[in-house]
């Protein structure tokens, strides 16, 4: 099977892919350029994090005098226990006197920053002090539960395969964080309702919305055409994104849009120029296929794509809902459907639909896919 994107990736259990230095950068200086003191005085847990392999240990450790961090703690996931496995001797266990040949595949390491270990003059990596943990360095193991309690803030890549127990792991402990995700985890029953209630949302983003990893261990042939690049050694995701609940200016920065006729006049888009606005046959709201189109001047409720949720502000606009989840949490059931006509409603429906739809301009029945409901910020309707 050839991947083509996250899921994918997902689905074959892979969740050997390290993020590029560079994203990391981008996306820490959005935090900081909000917020300069955001790492000051923190402790910060990399809890899939090996320092050979990961740009997020290399990058927080140079940065540790910059940001004023507390402490930094790295924790890696032993080679055994790993779906791909694939040799990870890594420099800082080869040349220490700690190296332990019975633990190195199958115990996780710690590895922590406070102090100019080698007095060098400067905190760097190179002043990283690291053990075996007792266990893999499962992030659900006692031992990191304990880390994570002690940290302020938890950053990383976490496994793809295993996204929705890791959020949850940081959700439950309450705790700062900015991790990468798939954009389809903004649908999980989990994180929808954190999103709606803007108490976790998205972060600065990938640059152009593509986002580059190396893949270790894989058959790369696997790969559908143009997702691995064996030039670079990277693969390219569409559908990834960045998770966080740190201010960042981009949140703040509302859409610029026209009003409901300039579009209709001018939208690049073939569904909405010369056509306007479908009303959805079984809600009370209109259909926006693009974010770029939503109207500026619209009082009421739209159905707009996930995608939406990047160019989020929540000054201008209140989410309402996700489609699917409209009714019973099971999206709109066959009793949506009878209802509405047992209380005498006559128009068309796509019966037993369990999402929203619409008659387009030509009367032909859609089921948009998945819909975010929103409505601008103090709508009346
Ligand atoms: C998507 S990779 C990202 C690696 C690194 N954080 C980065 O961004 O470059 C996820 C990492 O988590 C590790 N991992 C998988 N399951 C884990 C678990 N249960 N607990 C901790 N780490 C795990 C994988 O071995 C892999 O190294």
């Amino acid at each position: 099977m050839a991947h083509s994107n996250l899921k994918d990736a997902k689905s074959t259990k892979n969740d050997e892919f390290y993020t590029q230095y560079e994203d990391i950068q981008r996306e820490i200086n959005a935090y900081l350029e909000y917020n300069p003191d955001v790492f000051k005085g923190k402790t910060v847990l990399l809890p899939c994090d090996d320092p050979e392999w990961s740009n997020f240990t290399k990058f927080f450790a140079q940065n540790f005098e910059n940001f004023g961090l507390k402490k930094l703690i790295s924790t890696s996931y032993a080679t055994e226990s790993k779906k791909i496995k694939f040799q990870q001797l890594s420099f800082f266990e080869e040349n220490s006197p700690q190296f332990d040949e019975t633990k190195t595949n199958t115990h996780g390491k710690i590895f922590t920053l406070t102090r100019d270990s080698n007095k060098s003059g400067s905190i760097d990596i190179d002043d990283l002090e690291w053990h075996y943990l007792e266990g893999d360095g499962d992030f659900r193991s006692e031992e990191v539960i304990q880390l994570r309690n002690e940290a302020d803030i938890i950053v990383t890549n976490p496994p793809f395969s295993l996204f929705r127990e890791f959020l949850a792991w940081i959700i439950e402990a309450d705790k700062k964080f900015i991790i990468i995700g798939n954009m389809n985890a903004i649908t999980y029953k989990e994180v929808f309702p954190l999103i709606r209630e803007n108490k976790i949302w998205l972060g600065n983003g990938f640059s152009g919305g593509n986002a580059y990893f190396r893949p270790i261990g894989e058959n790369f042939a696997n790969y559908a055409n143009g997702v691995y690049d064996d030039k670079t050694g990277l693969v390219k995701f569409r559908n990834c994104c960045w998770f966080t609940n740190f201010e960042h200016g981009r949140r703040h920065q509302p859409l610029s849009l026209m009003t409901a006729d300039d579009n209709i006049k001018f939208s690049k888009h073939k569904e909405i120029r010369n056509m306007g606005y479908c009303e959805y046959d079984n809600y009370n709201a209109i259909e926006v296929p693009y974010t770029d189109a939503i109207p500026s001047d619209f009082d009421g409720i739209m159905g707009v794509p996930i995608s939406f949720l990047d160019k989020y502000c929540p000054e201008q606009f209140e989410i309402i809902e996700l489609s699917r989840y409209l009714q019973d949490g099971q999206g709109m059931s066959q009793q949506f459907v009878d209802d509405y006509y047992a209380q005498g409603n006559t128009g068309q429906i796509s019966a037993g639909h369990p999402d929203l739809c619409y008659y387009d301009k030509t009367g032909k029945a859609v089921v948009p896919y998945m819909r975010i409901l929103i409505k601008p910020k103090g709508a009346t309707k």
